[in-house]
């Protein structure tokens, strides 16, 4: 598969992503592009120097204009969280930054599909959808992706189950107001409140999930790891690796990504995740998913959050 990819971004997500895409020889050209020129050089030499025995690739540390004809660009450029830092204050700083990248890559990759990563995200992917000029279906915000990830690391664990049986997604923000709708959370057909049943009819050691904590789990671990170790990357890393394979997949993949709402569960002009459909041709839709009242409450209380800063933003 050839592919050309762009990432703009050269500190810890968007270089472990470069190495990502490299190792698992998912790109074929990779051009890495940011302000800190030595940086990006000492990022390139370091994955391009490890790539002898793997597949061959083309990869350069590079300007706007060697990002032309991209197949899918993503941005990962942007302060990143310090420890005890929200990822809303870090917005206006961050809108900065999308406001400068913004019309130079749209000029030079129009029909890229793009992948915003840059925090907060769903703020980001909004910015970039308003003032990039890029058709709001070649806009996927990375979204909820690593948090529904997280959760099922975390039902997983609880469990002692395969991961890949496990159907649940985290929607809303990526951040504080993220949720868990457990209506539409299973785990191979079966749903998880039935499943503990099952497994304690045939006499699993097993207790019932703590809902309330598992959302907690997933909605701080982020700020856990930042406080562990002073970034978060590895997990996001492969989670937009993951988002590249799905845009170079031949068919469409539903997955949670932050997109553009219009008039979904009654949300309109706000980026956040719910299931949508993503493919080749980048977002497809959002896909409807039952929920109950109080799901779709805590649905509109995360739009509403968003809209709130969205409001008080220069854009
Ligand atoms: C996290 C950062 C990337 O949640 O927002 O790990």
């Amino acid at each position: 598969m050839s592919s050309k990819i762009t990432i703009i971004g050269a500190g810890s997500v968007g270089s472990t992503i470069a190495y990502t895409l490299a190792s698992e020889a998912i790109a074929s050209e990779i051009v890495m592009i940011d302000i800190n020129k030595e940086k990006v050089e000492g990022e390139v030499m370091d994955i391009l120097q490890g790539t002898c025995f793997r597949s061959p690739i083309s990869m350069i540390a590079g300007e706007y204009e060697d990002a032309r004809d991209s197949d899918i660009v993503i941005i990962t450029s942007g302060i990143a969280r310090k420890p005890g830092q929200t990822r809303i204050e870090l917005t206006q700083t961050n809108v900065n930054i999308m406001k400068d990248i913004a019309p130079k890559i749209a000029k030079e990759a129009p029909n890229a599909i793009y992948i915003i990563v840059s925090n907060p995200v769903d703020i980001m992917t909004y910015v970039f959808t308003k003032i990039s000029g890029i058709p709001e279906k070649q806009v996927i915000g990375s979204g909820t992706l690593l948090d529904t990830a997280r959760l099922r690391c975390g039902i997983s664990e609880h469990f002692k189950v395969a991961q890949a049986n496990i159907h649940a997604y985290v929607f809303g923000e990526h951040g504080d107001t993220s949720f868990i709708p457990w209506t539409g959370a299973y785990i191979s057909g079966v749903s998880v409140d039935e499943y503990y049943e099952n497994m304690k009819a045939l006499g699993k050691e097993i207790q019932p999930i703590d809902k309330e904590a598992m959302l907690n789990y997933v909605q701080k671990s982020g700020g856990q790891i930042i406080a562990k170790k002073g970034a978060t990357f590895y997990a996001v890393s492969v989670t937009v690796c993951k988002l590249v394979n799905l845009v170079l997949a031949a068919s469409d993949t539903i997955t949670t990504v932050s997109s553009m709402m219009h008039g979904e569960y009654g949300i309109e002009d706000v980026c956040l995740s719910t299931l949508t459909l993503v493919g080749p041709n980048g977002i497809q839709g959002k896909v409807p998913m039952r929920m109950n009242k109080n799901e779709i409450e805590q649905l509109r209380k995360s739009a509403d959050a968003l809209k709130n800063v969205i409001a008080q933003i220069n854009l």
